[in-house]
């Protein structure tokens, strides 16, 4: 083990903040730190900071959309995403914003320092420019006709329908999804960062074992392409910060992004005596800087950034650790199947520590994707965690308490049993350091075979019954319950609420590696509690189930706002024939009852009256109506939508509603003198 420790900072990609942290964010701060656990209970200095990524053109929209300054929108999600970390036990040294003080100084240091060395350089462009909402349009906010195929609705740059690409003004009949205008082509000044001033040194860098070799290989396609400069700077209205220099030009998000992971950090610094910003920082550095990061955003971090920083005079990251995307049950996440699992939604429903788990017994240290099978999920932490590690101490803790006044024998009974998994603890230890955290849980839970195997050997409840096995007994017993330690020390990292839970029953400090080789005897232990309880199928249903509901739920206003993006204020939509409208049956109703629905968080059910027939209907507006306010009401309701079958019943149409969400929602009413049944031409 390490005598010096070693100085590390650790990040994860910080999460934008206009959407809610799901179960595919959570891959990645799973593993990171579980890495960063690891790392502090070997004796480590070890920081891990993160922050919201706060800038850019969708946040400015979504926050418009709702009516609030960016500001007040990035505050409120800043502290829904602190919330889901916290009780998801993940913990950040600091959580910053890239919308702070530390990291507009190092933008505009590091802007600057590039600047005079030549890096930065400045043309005009041509771009698309929405004459109604009077900005350019980023490529994502231009939708038109696929130039390849004709496909209808494609966004930016790639048709979804027949996968070419293409340059957006390629796109035919283009038209901006803000506010359905024709864009027009306008002419603006840009800042570019040259990228090829660094290609001798990013090809060096990218080799020099900075990188997964996958990872490395994917790069060498990037050189052949030609490194691109890299437009920097973006034209008012953008929230972002101004270009120092350069009024009314803001810089990317993706500029001062990753630089957030510095500002962070600095934060940190700033609050804690002794932490040297410079230290970590200098070009000269000799601590360790890792970052945590998807495999979508490789790019960004294996090229620019280091360029970056080495352009401003800072070092670059020692390494940089990709993962793959999460898929469940073997498909990519979908809202329509429920597998869109937000992390609340899961919260909910289930223990963190099964996912942190589940993650952790799923992932390697390369690149490929990682899969949530769902039933799998079930099946491994009831056998493992529960069947395996739990019950060896509840299978020996009852005869310490009863027969030995809760304390452990003076010496051990196998001595030579502890020592083996003593030794184990090196080769678990260095699969965590490589993040081959699937094969240090295996490793331990071929241990957790062994203890088992031996308390079943010894039948500590055959003894309790014999005369003369007092002492046998006792030392057996507490073999178990030192096994049982040394197996919760190594699943530490990965289960921090179960290991402090069993630090209390175990009545210890918190336990660190080094820690582990001491066996505990002659040691009173409190009271066995159940640690954790076995995963019910029924409880991950209903969660998918919940997760259905968020999308079905919802009027149709609120559901284009999506945790990934599309933000804008509704756009009208393209026309429909009348003939297709004609379609739509909308009827006046009377609400002659409304009650709340139980286990579900959003909705209401509506009993409605159609002027003789009446409907059972669930709608997602609990957040903005009570149903007292309800009854009596007249709403719009669409009568001929096909009936749909909810966890809670029989959904058997919809009512009409507006707004962005949450409590600013608004039902229709029609004008007095309407009455139910009435159809709405
Ligand atoms: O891809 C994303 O979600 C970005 N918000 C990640 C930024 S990571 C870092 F560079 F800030
Ligand atoms: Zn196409």
């Amino acid at each position: 083990m390490n005598q010096t420790p070693r100085k590390i900072l650790v990040t994860s990609a910080l999460p934008y903040a206009n959407g809610p942290i799901h179960i595919g964010h959570l891959v990645e701060y799973i593993q990171t730190d579980i890495w960063v656990r690891f790392q502090k209970m070997r004796g480590n200095q070890c920081h891990y900071v993160c922050a919201d990524d706060a800038h850019g053109t969708p946040i400015m929209l979504r926050a418009r959309q709702e009516g609030i300054d960016a500001e007040t929108l990035i505050a409120r999600v800043s502290k829904e995403h602190q919330a889901d970390f916290a009780d998801f036990a993940i913990n950040f040294d600091n959580y910053h914003s890239t919308h702070s003080d530390e990291n507009r100084e190092l933008s505009a240091l590091i802007y600057r320092r590039n600047k005079e060395k030549g890096h930065i350089t400045n043309r005009t462009i041509t771009q698309a420019f929405d004459p109604v909402e009077n900005m350019f349009l980023p490529d994502r906010f231009i939708k038109g006709e696929c130039p390849k195929c004709g496909a209808e609705d494609q966004y930016g740059d790639n048709c979804e329908a027949c996968g070419a690409s293409y340059s957006p003004n390629e796109l035919k009949n283009a038209v901006s999804a803000l506010s359905g205008a024709t864009p027009e082509q306008r002419e603006s000044e840009h800042y570019f960062f040259e990228l090829a001033h660094f290609e001798e040194m990013l090809r060096g860098w990218t080799r020099g074992g900075h990188l997964q070799k996958e990872v490395s290989n994917k790069l060498d396609e990037w050189f052949e392409a030609g490194l691109q400069q890299w437009d920097i700077s973006r034209d008012a209205p953008y929230f972002g910060f101004e270009i120092p220099d350069h009024p009314g030009k803001f810089f990317y998000v993706w500029l001062d992004a990753p630089i957030g992971y510095m500002a962070s950090f600095k934060n940190l610094c700033e609050r804690t005596k002794g932490l040297d910003f410079d230290a970590f920082w200098n070009k000269d550095s000799q601590t360790e800087l890792y970052h945590f990061i998807g495999k979508d955003i490789i790019y960004f971090h294996a090229l620019f950034w280091p360029a970056m920083l080495q352009g401003a005079d800072f070092r670059t990251p020692t390494a940089i650790f990709s993962h793959g995307f999460l898929t469940v049950d073997g498909k990519k996440m979908s809202k329509s199947r429920g597998t869109f699992i937000k992390a609340r939604s899961y919260l909910e429903h289930l223990n963190p520590e099964y996912l942190r788990y589940y993650f952790a017994a799923k992932l390697g240290s390369g690149i490929e994707d990682i899969d949530l099978n769902l039933e799998d999920f079930a099946q491994r932490v009831n056998s493992d965690l529960v069947g395996k590690v739990v019950n060896i101490a509840s299978r020996c803790a009852g005869f310490i308490k009863k027969r030995f006044g809760g304390k452990l024998s003076e010496q051990l009974a196998e001595q030579a049993l502890f020592d083996s998994f003593i030794e184990a603890g090196e080769s678990i230890a260095s699969r965590y350091e490589n993040r081959e955290f699937s094969h240090a849980v295996r490793e331990i839970m071929a241990l957790a075979d062994q203890a088992n195997q031996y308390i079943d050997e010894k039948k500590p409840w055959v003894m309790a019954k014999e005369e003369g096995k007092e002492q046998a007994l006792h030392e057996v017993c507490s073999m178990g319950i030192n096994l049982f330690r040394l197996l919760i020390g190594y699943l530490r990292p990965i289960l921090p609420q179960t290991t402090e839970k069993s630090e209390a029953f175990l009545q210890i400090e918190p336990l660190t590696w080094q820690a582990l080789a001491t066996p505990l005897t002659n040691h009173t232990i409190a009271k066995f509690k159940p640690l954790m309880t076995r995963v019910e199928l029924k409880q991950i249903e209903s969660m998918v189930e919940a997760s259905k509901e968020d999308l079905v739920a919802t009027p149709s206003t609120t559901q284009n706002v999506t945790p990934e993006g599309p933000l804008t204020k509704d756009p009208i939509s393209d026309t429909i024939a009348f003939a297709d409208f004609a379609k739509v049956d909308l009827r006046i109703v009377k609400i002659i009852d409304a009650s709340h629905v139980e286990g579900a968080e959003k909705l209401l059910q509506l009993t409605l009256d159609l002027g003789g027939e009446q409907r059972n209907v669930f709608a997602g507006i609990k957040s903005a109506y009570s149903p007292e306010e309800l009854k009596g009401r007249m709403t719009v309701m669409v009568a001929n939508l096909a009936p749909r079958k909810m966890r809670f019943g029989l959904s058997e149409g919809m009512v009409l509603a507006a707004g962005p969400g949450g409590d600013e929602l608004f039902i229709l009413s029609p004008d007095s003198g309407a009455t139910p049944g009435m159809r709405v031409k």
